[in-house]
């Protein structure tokens, strides 16, 4: 059982995977900590260094790694990761992928406090970061639709959220 948590920076994919892991005794992958172990650099470091495009590579490459070396577990991605090459497909096949829809105030208010190590949004003030996360969403929604599960933040309890990953049709 391969699990792959994804959605817009905040949206509590870190949370909702480790939760679940924990509940049902899995692994838990946060993806973004793994690139950051292989790379030896935090994601800001990469991103500076060597641009966004050569960390979605090595995103990709780590995905791809991480889920074809084991045959169990829940991953946290990070938010762009199902907007990149072919991840959405890849994920879709090896797994069941959860998407946790959250509103625009509900993501501004949360990544306002959170952006220090987000290098997208690190330097944008209060009303540029509410434009970005409207641009940005409206342009990931469509990978994010097309998610196995498809929940909204307000909607998210474990004990649900573990019923809809084992019958997904509900
Ligand atoms: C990104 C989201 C981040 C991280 C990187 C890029 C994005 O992960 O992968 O900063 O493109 O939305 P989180 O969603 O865990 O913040």
């Amino acid at each position: 059982m391969k699990i792959f948590f994804i959605g817009f920076m905040g949206c509590g994919k870190t949370h909702w995977g480790k939760a679940v892991a924990q509940k049902l005794g899995l692994p838990f992958f946060d993806l973004d900590a793994r690139i950051e172990e292989d790379a030896g650099k935090t994601v800001s470091q990469i991103f500076e260094e060597s641009g966004e495009e050569y960390f979605r590579m090595l995103e990709k490459e780590v995905l791809n790694l991480l889920t074809e070396s084991h045959e169990t577990f829940v991953m946290a991605t990070g938010g762009g990761t199902p907007c990149y090459y072919n991840n959405i497909d890849y994920m879709n096949a090896k797994g069941t992928s959860v998407w946790i829809n959250c509103s625009v105030d509900c993501l501004h208010s949360r990544l306002l406090k959170e952006k220090a190590h987000r290098p997208l949004i690190d330097d944008l003030d209060n009303k540029g970061l509410r434009s970005f996360i409207v641009k940005k969403f409206g342009d990931r929604k469509i990978f994010y639709q097309q998610a196995s599960i498809i929940l909204n933040e307000d909607d998210v309890q474990l004990d649900s959220l573990i019923d809809r990953i084992f019958h997904p049709s509900k």
